[in-house]
């Protein structure tokens, strides 16, 4: 992984910023830095970082910006929102200044559900809106979609609970679950119906393989 252990990846992803005013429609939760450097750990050692990567939903560019530094020289991080873009672009300007290289990341402002971008053959990775607070189960089925579509590769994190609806995602698109993980997931407070400081949920990552 360019020289870079997981856990120096972790490290390094540990100062990218969190979102100072996250939109809860839009369910902007920082990726935790070592979850984010243990699914990128993974997709190297897959050779997954060989080809394009997308982070779908890229926030503050947790995926995008630790894949540039994993050594993936085709990196692009969609976002619906201009700010946290624009945030995801200062992050990566700051870790790049802190002495781990980030090559150039192409920053796109677009809808990942109507994925207005045409492309085949990448690594698709993301954490997507799972849903839960809007009662709308599984809104992480579009990013599931978006991924099958331009994705030869994807990585995605869900809520606990997830692994049936996933399964059978993928069969439906001939796609192949060949990695499934748990991982905690702290969320500090940030929105109003957080009642605790700090609360850790259990996050499930999905590696899939789609059928070309
Ligand atoms: C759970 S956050 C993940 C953020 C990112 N992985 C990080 O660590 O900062 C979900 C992200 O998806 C973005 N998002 C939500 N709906 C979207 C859509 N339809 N198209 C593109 N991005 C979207 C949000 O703005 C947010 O940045």
């Amino acid at each position: 992984m360019a020289g870079l252990s997981r856990r120096q990846l972790a490290r390094t992803l540990e100062s990218v910023d969190d979102f100072s005013d996250p939109a809860v429609e839009l369910e902007q939760y920082l990726t935790p830095p070592e979850l984010a450097a243990h699914v990128l750990h993974l997709a190297s050692l897959h050779g997954d970082l060989e080809r394009r990567v997308i982070d779908l939903g890229t926030g503050t560019g947790m995926f995008a910006i630790g894949a540039s530094i994993a050594g993936a020289d085709r990196v692009v991080g969609i976002d619906v929102d201009l700010d946290a873009l624009a945030l995801a672009r200062e992050n990566a300007r700051a870790v790049d200044r802190g002495g781990d290289r980030v090559r150039d990341v192409d920053w796109i402002l677009g809808d990942v559900t109507r994925h207005p971008f045409a492309t085949a053959g990448a690594t698709a990775i993301s954490n997507p809106p799972f849903g839960a607070q809007r009662g709308n189960r599984h809104a992480d089925r579009t990013f599931l979609e978006t991924a099958s579509a331009i994705a030869d590769v994807s990585y995605t994190v869900h809520n606990e609970g997830s692994q049936a609806f996933v399964e059978s995602f993928a069969a439906d698109k001939g796609g192949d679950v060949t990695h499934a993980f748990r991982a905690e997931f702290p969320i500090d407070r940030r929105f109003e119906f957080h009642t605790a400081d700090r609360e850790t949920l259990e996050a499930e990552v999905f590696r899939i393989e789609w059928d070309r």
